[in-house]
């Protein structure tokens, strides 16, 4: 059966498809096009790969190393993560049969076996130095993968990012068997071509809220690749801490770390950025600015204005405060400095840098004696001066600034138009920056702020306790996984505009999330995003995705990845998730 997925016009199909077909067609994201057979093939650790003609000897979990990446390298690593991923960390899925039926349905261990001996990986281009530290459209992801029922695999691809994307699908073929360390897939013949609808897909990880351990952020690296992410976001400091040792201005952690030990070294940093790479996913750093600095006013108070101001509502989003000031002299060598320190660092791995510039509050600037005003006719042109020469620092080590939306669709500050904008407080900025001809991404917190609907962190007392009664948060309610699912980027703009947005990502802000809870806010929702991201699932149904969704949570925990549920067994057994139609 072949299917060939021209987005969007036909989930009555798709639909279709998914009653008649076995769990191994439930990739995840959906690729563009597969077709399968219902031959069964057998697979184990004696697998012999080739690249480009060679021979390519993998070993398990192989961890390419050091800042040259070679595509030798990184697809050697890919493969290692994914013959780990089938023959190490793989599941029985008797919860995608019927109630004990599953016996019945797995390929028989006393018959003669047919094994996949061989997979022969082709890469049509050889990677440039843009592969590894790429701007949007930089590089070609696509890439196609065929099964034959001889058991010889092949996989075909421009670049090593698209032989990645390749092999997490490979992995998703291969189900473990009730009765032991045997892996098989029911669907030979496979063909898959495959590519990306949008070139920015990412996670936005805050480490300053609260701190978290590398294996936090380096298992969610793991689990980005799993769902074809690409980008990871790292919002590194903000005014409650800062974690991120700078060794020129090293009073930064000293001070403002939430406590000894509780930093990321440098040598922490080219891990999660060479980790990230491994993986096909550009590290994004992003040094808030001049919003959400506070906390660097305990080593440079001259730089900060109205840190810990009281009332915190009076003065900034959540406590503590603490802006940039925008008119003292001491700030642009104090930036120099951390700019100087930190962006050849960040250069190597990422073509961006994000420079922050949400919520930056006005009337903060009543506190800083050089500005004594929240007039905006006296702050945007500060403003403007600020951002100009922060994006210069930024563009002279060679990167491409970010900001977040407000710096040009609140406060009316020009940017170039090589400066990525990130958007959040819905989807009118998205509409005026693309017709004024900027790149955006998307994370809109209607859709995709995962820490949403959990209900208050700050406490109440007084009359507050009633107003606020029963705490919901600001951005309620939860964004369940279907929701997140049903958001559509690019909806209602115009084939330019649409253009222009070149991703989103999901935010998890960590005021009350941290590393025991991570995986579980992110995971399957993140994913929900990543199908929206990869395959642009345009009309295609809940009842559709969820037992795809189910099916590949499992293999979330396999991994490793403490992913909440998407479904009781009740309804994913039968596979199709009809028991759990609402009706
Ligand atoms: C500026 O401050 C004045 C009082 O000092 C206040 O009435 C006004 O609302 C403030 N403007 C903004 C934009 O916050
Ligand atoms: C930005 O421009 C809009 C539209 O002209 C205006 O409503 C808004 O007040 C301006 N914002 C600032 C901070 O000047
Ligand atoms: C698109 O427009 C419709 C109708 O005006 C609106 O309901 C919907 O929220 C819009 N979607 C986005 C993503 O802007
Ligand atoms: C789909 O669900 C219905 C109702 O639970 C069930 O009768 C049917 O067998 C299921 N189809 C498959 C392919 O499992």
């Amino acid at each position: 059966m072949v299917l060939s997925n021209c987005r969007g016009i036909f989930s009555m199909l798709l639909s279709l498809w998914l009653l008649a077909s076995t769990p191994v067609l439930a990739i995840w994201p959906a690729p563009s096009s597969i077709s399968t057979g219902d031959s069964t093939l057998w697979i184990g650790p004696m697998l012999s790969v080739s690249y480009n003609g060679k021979p390519l000897p993998w070993t398990f979990g192989y961890e390419p190393k050091g800042s040259q990446f070679s595509s030798s390298e990184i697809v050697k690593g890919g493969v290692g993560r994914a013959m780990k991923s089938i023959v190490q960390s793989n599941f029985v899925p008797w919860m995608l049969y019927n109630r004990m039926e599953l016996e019945q349905t797995e390929p028989s261990l006393s018959k003669p076996k047919t094994y996949v001996t061989h997979l022969d990986i082709t890469q049509t281009k050889a990677d440039t130095s843009k592969t590894f530290k790429p701007l949007a459209g930089d590089v070609d992801e696509s890439y196609s993968l065929d099964v034959d029922k001889s058991g010889k695999a092949s996989i075909k691809a421009v670049s090593s990012t698209g032989v990645l994307r390749a092999l997490e699908s490979f992995s998703q073929l291969f189900f473990q068997h009730s009765q032991g360390p045997f892996f098989y897939t029911k669907s030979a013949p496979v063909s898959i071509t495959d590519k990306p609808e949008y070139d920015h897909r990412g996670v936005l990880f805050d480490v300053s809220r609260s701190f978290f351990p590398m294996d936090s952020i380096l298992r969610t690296i793991d689990a980005m690749a799993y769902n074809k992410m690409n980008r990871i976001h790292i919002h590194a400091t903000d005014s409650q801490s800062w974690p991120l040792e700078i060794p020129a201005l090293p009073e930064l952690h000293q001070k403002g770390a939430y406590a000894k030990g509780k930093t990321y070294s440098p040598s922490d940093l080219a891990t999660i950025q060479q980790y990230a790479i491994s993986r096909g996913i550009e590290p994004i750093i992003e040094i808030d600015t001049p919003g959400h600095f506070g906390i660097a006013a305990l080593s440079h108070p001259n730089i900060v204005a109205g840190w810990e101001s009281a009332p915190w509502t009076a003065y900034c989003a959540e406590p503590p405060c603490g802006q940039i000031r925008l008119n003292e002299p001491s700030v642009d060598p104090f930036l120099d400095k951390l700019m100087n320190d930190l962006l050849p660092r960040v250069s190597p791995y990422s073509a961006y840098f994000h420079t922050g510039g949400d919520e930056v509050n006005f009337n903060m600037y009543k506190l800083d004696p050089t500005v004594a005003t929240n007039d905006s006719a006296v702050i945007v042109p500060l403003l403007q001066k600020f951002i100009d020469k922060h994006h210069a620092r930024v563009r002279k080590a060679g990167l491409v600034p970010m900001v977040w939306e407000e710096i040009p669709a609140s406060y009316n500050v020009t940017v170039g138009k090589d400066v990525l904008i990130q958007s959040w407080l819905g989807d009118e900025a998205i509409a005026a920056l693309t017709a004024q001809g900027h790149k955006v991404i998307t994370s809109n917190y209607n859709f995709w702020y995962l820490d949403c609907g959990r209900g208050q962190w700050l406490n109440f007392a007084g009359a507050d306790l009633a107003t606020y009664y029963p705490f919901p948060d600001w951005c309620s309610p939860y964004k369940n996984w279907r929701l997140v699912y049903s958001y559509d980027p690019r909806a209602n703009l115009t084939g330019d505009q649409a253009k222009l947005v070149v991703g989103g990502e999901l935010a998890a802000w960590s005021e009350s999330i941290d590393d025991a809870t991570i995986d579980d806010i992110l995971w399957p929702r993140a994913s929900a995003a990543g199908e929206v991201l990869w395959s642009s699932p345009k009309g295609r149904s809940q009842f559709e995705a969820a037992p795809r969704l189910a099916e590949f949570r499992e293999r979330l925990i396999a991994r490793g990845i403490k992913s909440g549920t998407v479904h009781m067994p009740y309804c994913t057994q039968g596979q199709n998730a009809t028991a759990c139609l609402y009706q």
